[in-house]
Formats: structure tokens, C-alpha cells, sequence
């Protein structure tokens, strides 16, 4: 058989598959059944994008049938063999949609509260949560590309250094197949958050990553539904994802690889097949599949050597230390810790020099076997001609991240509330303490080379020393540092900064950064792009002299105006920072949070990413979160980052933070404490945060309104909010 012959086999066979399985369908479940997919506002997403056509329940699958088939035309043209591609995309996902109306986990993955020790570990479909919350990631480059491996390796062994090696290099990588089995045999850490995920073993659940890969489209670049074309351009220029197919294919796999191609996504296969020159590559070295796929898609991965036994990378930022695995502990109010950096004078630095002061982890006074806990002081000094003290909580808050990228190590908090973990693995391939301080001298000097020319780490585990410094050292410059942050507002400062970071996936968004407001994904404050333009100088943060205002109630600039229209080429002509209503501040799509208009409480409530479940307004953060992304303005509709609701300029035209009314309340407990804060500076009123309503209290409007008035919220007595 020739390739198309090949292609157009797979697809007759998702035909047969699909039919039976809708006709089956019908017959038992009648057509008004619901179809839909959990926690996404796209209905079948690859469906909703090709077609524009929104597939929400039975019946409407046989219309969807009729679409797919629109798209079946052999031909001895390469344009017929992609369609018969495409064809096949959208029959996977009925197919995949129908599973999830008899079964509404059909992924047991799902269930699990924990993947590595789970029986059944396949993910499947992923909610839009998920997919946003990879945004940021994608957009810095934090996550270089998407690999896709399908099948079966030739050993369990092979696959896993294949897996680890995209792991090790910051990739999310999604398996379909036996190569999921062979992951677990070889102990590989899987999960969203580890970047590694497992969606199926029918070659049908592949679709699911298709259907990340268009949302993107759909979320971030606010492509038309319908226009299939754009969003073919959107993921081949914007989605670095890439296949692997192991074990050999056979037909069905090859239809699903022809609508890759048709997204731009090359493949590798290690059975030759015809090739298609930079877009089906044979590959049987299985020691080259990584270069060669990382090359098709031009995906150039900086290393930092570190000296260190275990992995670093960003993959591994989201793994969780558990009491069981754990070997040491730091911090978390069990012992005193506290993490700093300052500048020192370039003489009085020395560059590399690592100093551990009392005792190591596997020091001979702690007892087998039990947890090892230590305080815990790191001091990181740096220098350099361009370094400014403004850098320093830029650097210290990397710390974070850095010392999350080790494979064994989770850090949570910042300054004197870091809690570190080891697990017994780390401890066991080696590493020590020093250790942590050569995985932050390395990318403290590789981040931030612009402006670190020296750096030294000391670690301090004596109590004594650590208790001491704390007050000497660390506590006084906490303290200055929030004495000139709480003297930061917009108002004293000569330039905002725009930040154009998002523009890789939303093109036309420009996020306006101010003191008081930072970027809607809650990773760039005003601070860190004064120290990007710094490190960048032609980069995402460019300065923006604010002048006069125009309307200081609703937070218009000229200056701002002119920035937005250049940078959005011309889409958004006018913003305002401080209103909801009028001409508000574009999403991209990765906001932390989502505010949305209750109008009958006089206020907004507000939904954090994390929150999956209905709100007072009807929607689920995935629906309301639709309604805006992609660079496109919605009045009443506003994506943010959390610390923006410690901030007096939230959505100050409108009356401020006192409009809250309603909030998730894990998010309301992350925030209470600055929110309160503002609040009382504001308006005298005591512990606002008990006045709003979270989904203990109620989530029915009615009952929200009761508990508002039981409270006295000020949101009721304040002017008709539209
Ligand atoms: Fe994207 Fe805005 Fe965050 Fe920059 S500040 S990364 S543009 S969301
Ligand atoms: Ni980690
Ligand atoms: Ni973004």
C-alpha cells in the first residue's frame, strides 16, 4: 500500500468505529442525552474549531458525523490524504465524546489522588484549566515544545530515557499507548504538573492533545471558530508539538499522523513508510528520535551545567514531597528558616564560592531512618556593575523556582515562611546541601547574567546562626524593602512598563503593568519588568512614560493609549487601568483570576483558575474565562492576577474592592489578609473578607443576596454598579 492508501484505510476505520458507536448510542441513550467533555466551554473543541459547529449532544453527533465526512475525498493528492486526516481528528472525538456519555470518568487517571501510586492512570480529556494553566509556561519558553509518543518502545528502558531526556529539557509530553506501561514499569513521575501525561491506550485519545493544541488556538489567539485554516496557521507557527511513533504503525496511527501534519506537528516513525521530507522523518536510532524531532520543529533548549546528582529542570517544578518519600524537611514552622539575597561590593564577592556553615544532612548526630530537620538560613549575595537593590526580591523570589526545578526538592513560601523537602531518593543519588547552593549559583548567574556578574551562596543550619542572622540580616531588609513597596503606587512612579510576552500565543494582547497592577498572570510585577527592560533591553518590558492623565478616576493615559494601539497593531485603541466597564485591559487568556459582574448583588465575584466548580453568576471559571482571552476587550469581563486584590486600584472607577462579593474560598483565604488590609485603609470597615460569600456559604444567588444583607456588605448600599 502507498502512503495515502495507508492514510485513507485508518480513516475508513474511524468511520466504521464512529458509526457503530453513534448508532449504538442513539439507539440506548435517545438523542437528547448531553454530549460533552468535563470542564471546557468549547463542546468538542477539534469539532467546534474545524467546523465552527458546537456538538452538545447525541443527536447533533450524527450531524457532527456528516461534517467529518465533508472531509473525505480520496484522491491521489496530498491535500485529499491531510483531509482524510483531518476526517480522522474529528471522528476520534466523537468517538472519545461518546465514552464520556456512558461513563462520566472513563479516565480513571482521573480519580486518582495520586498518579504514581493509582492503578489505572490515563488523564484523557484535559479541562481548559489545565490548558491555560500551561500559558505562561509555553509563552517564556518555560515549556519549549509538546512532544506526542504513540505505540510501544522496543523496551521499557528505551522509552523511559526518550521520556526523561523531553523531561529533563522542560517538554510536556503526552503518551498514547503501551508506552504508558512502560513508563510506569520504569518508575517515571507522571501528572500535568510533572509535565508527563498519560491520556489513553486506544489510539483515539490522542485527540485529546489535539484538542489542547486548538484550544490554545481558540483561547489564546482568539481564532474564529469555523476557521479552520487559521487555526492550522495558529498551531503550526505558535504550538511547537511534535509525534513519535514507536513499535511500528499501523493504519489507523498514520491517519492520526496525517492530522498532525495537517497542524503543522511533524512525526517521527521508526517502520520506514514513505517519507515526507521535514514532515514524516523514519527515525530508528531510537538514541536520535529526541534531536531529530527537536530539530523538525526548531526547538533550540539552553543547558546550564550544574553540579548536581539529581535532574534540574522546569519540569519538575510542580512535584509535591510527600511525608512518606521524604528524607529531610527545612522551615514549615517546624524549624526557623529564612531565604535572602543582597548585593555586595564586586571586591568583597566571590564568585562560586559555596559555603555550608553547621551541620549536613547526613551528619552523624541525626538518627536512621527518622526525617532529618534542620533550620535553615540561605544567603545569596550577589554583584555586578548594573545590579540594582530594586533586582533583589526579583532574584529572591526565583529562589522559589529554582529550588523547585530539583527532582527531590519542593519549595514553598518565601523569606522567613520557606519550607523546604527532600526526598529519600535525592538524599540517595547524593545530594547534600551544597547542592543547593550550586543549583542557585548556577541560575542566578545564567538568568540574570546581565546584571550578576559574581555570586556566593551560604547556607547556615546551626540554630543559633540562623536565628541570628534573622534578626541582624534578613529581618531589616524585609522590612525596608516593604516600606519602599508600600511607598510604590501608581501614582509616584515617572513610567509603567508594557509586557508583550503573551504575543508568541495572543498577538495582539499588550499587558499594562503598573506598581498597583501587576500582569494578569501574577508572574510579572512592576518590579520584575523594570528588571527585565534592565536584563532585556529590546525585550517583552518596554518603559512607558506615564505624563499626565487624561481621567484619573477611570486610569487613562495618552502615553498608555499609544502604547497598547502599537503594540496591538492597531486591535485595542484604548484602555483604562482602573475600570471593569469601560475599555478594560485585555486577556490573553492565562489570567490567575476571572472577575464577572453580579448585577443583582451590586458587585463581582471572582473565580481563580483553581476553582472548577459553578459560581453565583451561572458560569464555571472555564465559561467566564471564555468570554474574553486572545487580546479582545469585554466590558463586565476581566482576567487578573491574585495579588491585585491586596490592590486600592482594583477596578477603582467601579467602587473598588468593596464590589467583592464573592470568591472561592481557598482563594479568599490566600487573600484575606491583604484584602482586609486595603479594604479597612479604605473604608474603616473591619475583616471585609468574612463579608463576602465562598461556596461553603452558598453559591445560589438568592441565598448569596441572603447572606450579603445578613452581613451588611457594602456593595448593596453603593451606586447601581451598570
Ligand atoms: Fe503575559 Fe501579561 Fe503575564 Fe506578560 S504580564 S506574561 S503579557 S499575562
Ligand atoms: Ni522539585
Ligand atoms: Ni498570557
Amino acid at each position: 500500500m502507498n502512503l495515502l492508501d495507508i492514510i485513507y484505510d485508518g480513516q475508513a476505520q474511524y468511520l466504521q468505529r464512529a458509526e457503530e458507536m453513534v448508532a449504538k448510542v442513539v439507539a440506548e441513550q435517545g438523542k437528547e442525552t448531553p454530549v460533552k467533555f468535563p470542564g471546557t466551554a468549547y463542546a468538542l473543541p477539534c469539532i467546534y474549531a474545524i467546523t465552527g459547529k458546537k456538538i452538545t449532544n447525541v443527536g447533533e453527533l450524527e450531524e457532527a458525523l456528516a461534517l467529518a465526512k465533508e472531509y473525505i475525498h480520496p484522491a491521489k493528492t496530498l491535500q485529499a490524504g491531510l483531509d482524510a486526516g483531518t476526517a480522522s481528528a474529528m471522528l476520534a472525538e466523537i468517538i472519545e465524546a461518546v465514552k464520556f456519555v456512558y461513563d462520566p470518568i472513563p479516565y480513571k487517571g482521573r480519580d486518582a489522588e495520586d498518579l504514581n501510586t493509582a492503578e489505572i492512570r490515563t488523564l484523557g480529556f484535559l479541562p481548559d484549566a489545565e490548558v491555560r494553566s500551561f500559558g505562561v509556561a509555553l509563552v517564556t519558553q518555560d515549556i519549549p515544545g509538546v512532544a506526542v509518543l504513540i505505540g510501544e518502545a522496543p523496551d521499557a528502558e528505551t522509552l523511559a530515557s526518550v521520556v526523561k531526556d523531553y523531561q529533563q529539557k522542560g517538554l510536556l509530553t503526552f503518551m498514547v499507548g503501551k508506552v504508558i506501561d512502560q513508563a510506569i514499569e520504569q518508575n517515571i513521575k507522571m501528572g500535568v504538573d510533572l509535565r508527563v501525561i498519560p491520556l489513553g491506550y486506544e489510539i483515539e485519545s490522542v485527540i485529546h492533545v489535539v484538542s489542547v493544541a486548538i484550544r490554545a488556538s481558540l483561547i489564546f489567539g482568539a481564532t474564529k471558530p469555523g476557521d479552520f485554516l487559521a487555526h492550522r496557521t495558529y498551531t503550526k507557527d505558535r504550538v511547537k508539538a511534535f509525534v513519535n511513533v514507536f513499535g511500528g504503525w499501523d493504519n489507523k496511527i498514520i491517519a492520526a499522523g496525517a492530522a498532525a501534519i495537517e497542524l503543522g506537528f511533524p512525526a517521527t516513525v521508526d517502520k520506514y513508510i514513505n517519507e515526507v521530507p521535514t514532515l514524516l522523518l523514519y527515525q530508528p536510532d531510537y538514541e536520535k528520535v529526541v534531536a531529530t524531532s527537536l530539530e523538525a520543529r526548531g526547538i533550540k533548549i539552553k543547558i546550564t551545567e550544574i553540579d548536581c546528582p539529581v535532574s534540574v529542570s522546569s519540569a519538575f517544578e510542580g512535584e509535591r514531597v510527600r511525608k512518606d518519600t521524604m528524607f529531610a524537611e527545612f522551615g514549615g514552622n517546624r524549624t526557623p528558616a529564612w531565604e535572602l539575597v543582597t548585593t555586595g561590593d564586586l571586591a568583597d564577592i566571590e564568585d562560586h564560592k559555596i559555603t555550608l556553615i553547621g551541620p549536613d544532612i547526613d551528619d552523624a548526630m541525626f538518627e536512621e531512618g527518622k526525617t532529618v530537620r534542620l533550620p535553615l538560613g540561605v544567603l545569596v549575595e550577589v554583584a555586578g556593575k548594573d545590579m540594582q537593590a530594586d533586582f533583589e526580591t526579583v532574584l529572591e523570589r526565583r529562589i522559589h523556582y529554582f529550588l523547585n526545578y530539583v527532582e527531590g526538592a519542593m519549595h514553598v513560601g518565601q523569606r522567613n515562611s520557606s519550607w523546604i523537602r527532600l526526598t529519600k531518593e535525592a538524599y540517595g543519588k547524593g545530594f547534600r546541601l551544597k547542592h543547593i547552593g550550586e543549583v542557585l549559583y548556577a541560575k542566578m548567574r545564567d538568568d540574570f547574567d546581565k546584571v550578576v556578574d559574581k555570586c556566593q551562596v551560604t547556607i547556615y543550619t546551626n540554630k543559633e546562626d540562623v536565628e541570628r542572622l534573622y534578626t541582624e540580616k534578613a529581618k531589616p531588609v524585609y522590612d525596608k524593602r516593604d516600606t519602599r513597596m508600600a511607598a510604590l503606587t501608581d501614582d509616584n512612579v515617572e513610567e509603567f512598563y508594557t509586557c508583550l510576552l503573551c504575543q508568541s500565543f495572543a498577538p495582539s494582547h499588550v499587558c499594562i503593568v503598573t506598581p498597583e497592577r501587576l500582569g494578569l498572570c501574577g508572574a510579572v510585577s512592576w518590579l520584575d519588568a523594570k528588571a527585565t527592560k534592565q536584563l532585556d533591553p529590546t525585550g517583552p518590558n518596554q518603559p512607558v512614560i506615564k505624563g499626565t492623565a487624561i481621567d484619573e478616576r477611570l486610569g487613562i493615559w495618552d502615553s498608555v493609549n499609544e502604547a497598547v494601539a502599537t503594540n496591538s497593531q492597531g486591535a485595542v485603541e484604548s484602555v483604562t487601568l482602573y475600570s471593569i466597564l469601560e475599555d478594560p485591559m485585555t486577556s490573553c487568556g492565562c489570567f490567575e483570576c476571572i472577575c464577572g459582574i453580579m448585577p443583582e448583588a451590586n458587585g463581582v465575584v471572582i473565580v481563580n483558575r483553581e476553582h472548577a466548580d459553578i459560581t453565583p453568576v451561572g458560569m464555571t471559571f472555564g465559561e467566564l474565562a471564555s468570554m474574553t482571552g486572545g487580546g479582545v476587550q469585554t466590558p463586565g469581563f476581566m482576567g487578573h492576577g491574585r495579588q491585585l486584590l491586596g490592590s486600592k486600584k482594583f477596578m477603582s472607577a467601579e467602587g473598588g474592592l468593596e464590589r467583592i462579593v464573592w470568591m472561592p474560598k481557598a482563594l479568599k483565604d490566600d487573600v484575606a489578609e491583604r484584602l482586609n488590609k486595603a479594604v479597612k485603609e479604605m473604608t474603616g470597615i473591619d475583616n471585609f473578607a468574612d463579608m463576602v460569600c465562598d461556596e461553603t456559604i452558598a453559591v445560589d444567588s438568592e441565598a448569596v443576596l441572603e447572606f450579603l444583607e445578613t452581613k451588611g456588605h457594602p456593595a448593596l448600599a453603593m451606586d447601581p454598579i451598570m
